[in-house]
């Protein structure tokens, strides 16, 4: 439970709409002790006129007495409505400020988590599946809310009605509320007990219920793979098992929870019996009046919800500790990349390799290893090598996802380290290997790489990416929806757009990951010659697996096993017979012109 002591600095920031709702909380418990004394007082009143007016039959004062009896009840019962409505407005009033206290608290919590997601790196991104991100930030959050609204609301109601309730019962007759309340304890043991096993069996549905939806989705997502290979009626079986194995366990969840009522029927039945019972022969020993036992009945009952809801409460509260745990766990993870403060860069001039070497931590691959080079502005650099030979870790460098594990990066002749992270992360149009689409029109898209972008710009830039005459082919041309895979683009079209997307950017550098290895050979050759012209003194960094769409680069790097092993011109390394030589001689074959 101590995980939920982190909640105390918003109890803090609310103090004011807490202890607003306590004040209600207990006025409102205080306001419905006045039913049962107006029952009590009622029957009483009856007890004392009612035989008057029998004795007095036929003497003419009966209906006297009789219409004051009528008088008495109507002044109870309009008491007793004024009393309720008084509770219900203060009851309204208990919510407006708890429940609205937690809605707030649970505002501030997703904030603080999705803030927080903001400023960790991709290495926490990849650590981390996106459900377990998301069920944190609306799940775990939302469970700590029923705690702070809900939970804080009942157990405070609950301990209050608890207080009056009993010292209002000892006052009348302590013996009496000795016996009716001798089955309370076990009422709630059993209620515990009962949701303990209702909690630990509903935890078990909901995982089912996770894997039945993951299944589901997979299968959907994954449709064309299923059908590609007839795994149709496995896919089903396989459903089918979790979905059975799902209904079994939600039949024992209910038969389970069928039983809360009866018994808690039952044991309040047996206090209610008790209280008419012992009452009774108190009545008849005159320590008591026939007024007391309704109003016991009614103090009873007013137990039994509290009572009821205790079971529930303490479920609240643990599931709740465990969200909180589970949220301060990702509160505490720190960045490793904290942004530089030293420098702001406004462009890039040169970029710089010093002994670079890298070594993921989590698989402990070196993907790098002794790396040095030097990029000037305005040079158009190729990165090739083989799959796994490290280039895309030279991207992920560049925008320092990832720091060295050692050596040295200069941007500019600055330790990238002391570079605003915000600074050169906007001089790069990026392209990354596995593009990205949002759930968005094509044109926002697009315009996501300068958000201020006019229609034309967005069409000249598409244009630049070859991509234009793509889009004006889609139904609603640059307004339509691709979804969140882009699943109504091809894969070359898709990867032209976050081009396009890059360019409008209007980057210092650009960097592009094999983000052109779905487009076909002369489209690509197109795009790379456009820079050519358009783009003379931006620079450009392209990895791919084409060799020849970049025979005219300035630089060539060539990377193998995390090692830069050559590096130079097209016509220079291929006369040196070496590395380069033999990858150029492999695609040669490839070559489409
Ligand atoms: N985030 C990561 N965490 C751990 N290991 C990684 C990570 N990214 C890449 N690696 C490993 O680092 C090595 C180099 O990977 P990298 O992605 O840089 O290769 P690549 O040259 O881009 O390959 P490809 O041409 O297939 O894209 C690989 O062995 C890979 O398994
Ligand atoms: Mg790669």
């Amino acid at each position: 439970m101590n995980s939920l002591r982190t909640l105390n600095k918003y109890f803090y920031k609310y103090k004011y709409l807490l202890i607003l709702g306590m004040i209600f909380v207990i006025s409102s418990n205080i306001f419905a002790l006045f039913l049962p004394q107006l029952i009590r007082i009622g029957i009483e009143q009856i007890q004392v006129y009612l035989p008057f007016t029998y004795n007095f039959k036929g003497l003419g004062i009966s209906s006297l007495y009789i219409d004051w009896v009528i008088l008495l009840l109507a002044v109870i019962s309009a008491l007793i409505v004024i009393t309720t409505l008084i509770r219900g407005a203060l009851m309204f009033a208990m919510r407006q400020t708890l429940i609205v206290m937690s809605r707030h608290i649970e505002y501030d919590q997703k904030n603080e988590l999705y803030n927080h997601y903001q400023n960790l790196t991709s290495s926490f991104f990849k650590r981390n599946s996106t459900g377990d991100m998301m069920s944190r930030i609306s799940e775990d959050v939302s469970r700590v809310r029923m705690y702070v609204g809900p939970s804080i609301m009942y157990v405070s109601s609950f301990i209050t009605t608890f207080v009056l309730v009993i010292y209002s019962m000892l006052v009348i007759n302590p013996y009496l509320t000795f016996w009716t309340l001798i089955p309370l304890p076990l009422l709630v043991y059993s209620i515990y007990t009962l949701s303990r096993i209702v909690n630990v069996k509903s935890e078990k549905i909901q995982k089912i219920l996770s894997d039945l939806t993951t299944s589901a989705q997979e299968a959907y997502s994954g449709i064309r793979i299923v059908k590609g290979y007839a795994r149709d009626e496995q896919i089903q079986q396989e459903f089918e098992e979790l979905a059975a194995d799902y209904r079994v366990k939600s039949l024992s969840l209910a038969r389970m929870e069928s039983f809360f009522r009866p018994l808690m029927l039952f044991l309040i039945g047996t206090s209610t019996l008790l209280a008419i019972y012992i009452g009774g022969l108190e009545v008849a020993k005159g320590r008591f009046t026939a007024g007391n036992i309704a109003e016991f009945v009614v103090y009873i009952n007013m137990l039994t919800w509290p009572v009821y809801s205790l079971g529930y409460v303490v479920s609240l509260v643990q599931r709740a500790a465990a969200s909180q745990k589970r949220i301060d766990e990702f509160l505490k993870i720190h960045p490793d990349i904290v942004s530089g403060k030293r420098y702001k860069i406004d462009t890039i001039e040169s970029i710089r390799f010093e002994n670079v070497t890298l070594t993921y931590e989590d698989t402990g691959i070196t993907a790098l290893k002794d790396v040095s080079f030097e990029i000037k502005q305005g040079e158009k650099v190729a990165i090739v090598g083989k799959t796994g030979s490290g280039k895309s870790t030279i991207c992920e460098l560049l925008i320092r996802n990832y720091d060295p594990t050692s050596g040295k990066i200069f941007i500019n002749g600055h330790p990238l380290d002391e570079i605003e992270s915000i600074s050169f992360r906007a001089m790069y149009g990026y392209v990354p290997q596995e593009v990205f689409l949002f759930s968005d029109s094509v044109k926002n898209n697009i315009r996501f790489g300068r958000p201020t972008a006019s229609d034309e710009e967005v069409i000249y830039y598409a244009k630049a990416a070859s991509v234009h005459e793509d889009i004006e082919s889609l139904p609603r041309k640059y307004d339509t929806i691709v979804g969140e895979r882009g699943v109504m683009l091809s894969g070359g079209q898709k990867q032209r757009i976050s081009i396009a997307r890059a360019l409008i950017k209007d980057p210092s550098a650009l960097v592009f990951d094999d983000c052109l290895s779905a487009v076909d050979a002369k489209t690509e050759h197109h795009i790379l010659s456009n820079f050519e012209k358009e783009w003379k003194n931006r620079t450009v960094i392209s990895i791919t697996h084409r060799l020849f769409t970049v025979r005219d680069f300035d630089k060539i790097l060539v990377f193998e096993g995390g090692r830069l092993v050559e590096q130079g011109k097209h016509q220079d390394l291929y006369d040196k017979g070496a590395h380069y030589f033999d990858l150029y001689q492999l695609q040669i074959h490839e070559e489409v012109e």
